[in-house]
């Protein structure tokens, strides 16, 4: 139905935003897994690409920087409002609106697995990110359960598909071939968190868009693959991602 991601991603912004914006803190743990990687200095000129809605802001509130939030999808990157510390832009992941070595540090987070044209990303982030900046990848790896749910049980309940391209050794390589070093590579297993089953539930339908699902069959592909926890207030499932840091 749609050729590119970026097509599809302009399809599914309404519904991945509403998810996020209705269940703000079940992601809470990856985000501040990414600002502890990118360890924001005051002042610092921070991109995040392609940002969804600007979701990262809303767990950085105490960090003294200035966020250049990039977004290929014009769908998505309404959703995002500006503030005095930062500005909203769309663009090609492959043609970033920055000067050469303006970006102190430079995150992208869950899109890298949909990109074909990654040599081309590679020398953009490079180009934007300065001499002492750093770049942080965070993205699905390879034969990971996360990886399973996505390929596996989205392809099958979200009508446009799911076929990303996860991270292995090839991404290293080719980031160390434009010139990124790599220096640390850290799997991460953490919770997404919400009060109940059903708030689960509806997370996942709208940021996977599983509209072929019932409830019934995204509980059972969230327990074959993401290992639900139930405690008395509180339902959780894994969500495990690789965090790349570069300079
Ligand atoms: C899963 S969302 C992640 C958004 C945000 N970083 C987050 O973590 O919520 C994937 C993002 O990648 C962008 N995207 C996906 N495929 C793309 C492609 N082939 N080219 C350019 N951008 C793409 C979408 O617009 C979307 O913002």
């Amino acid at each position: 139905m749609f050729d590119t991601y970026k097509k599809i991603f302009d399809n599914r912004a309404e519904s991945y935003h509403k998810a996020m914006r209705d269940f703000p803190l079940a992601r809470k743990e990856e985000f501040e897994w990414a600002l502890h990687y990118l360890a924001i200095n005051p002042g610092d000129n921070v991109c995040d690409v392609p940002s969804g809605g600007g979701y990262l802001k809303d767990f950085a509130l105490d960090e003294d920087c200035f966020f250049n939030f990039l977004e290929t999808s014009e769908s998505f990157a309404s959703y995002n409002v500006d503030c005095p510390n930062s500005k909203t832009q769309v663009c090609e992941f492959e043609d970033l609106p920055l000067a050469n070595q303006s970006v102190d540090s430079l995150i992208c987070l869950a899109a890298l697995h949909h990109v074909d044209n990654r040599e081309k990303v590679f020398q953009e982030f490079r180009r934007v990110v300065k001499s002492q900046g750093k770049i942080l990848i965070v993205d699905v790896e390879e034969g990971s359960n996360t990886a399973g749910f996505l390929n596996v049980f989205v392809n099958e309940y979200n009508s446009m598909g799911h076929n990303g391209s996860f991270i292995n050794g090839q991404v290293v390589n080719s980031l160390e071939k434009n010139e990124i070093t790599v220096v640390s590579y850290n799997s991460h297993t953490f919770q997404w968190t919400f009060d109940n089953e059903h708030c689960m539930v509806t997370f996942c339908r709208g940021l996977f868009g599983l509209d072929k699902a019932t409830d019934e069959d995204i509980i059972h592909g969230i327990k074959i693959y993401l290992n639900p926890h139930y405690q008395q207030n509180q339902v959780s499932l894994d969500w495990d991602l690789v965090y790349i840091v570069c300079n």
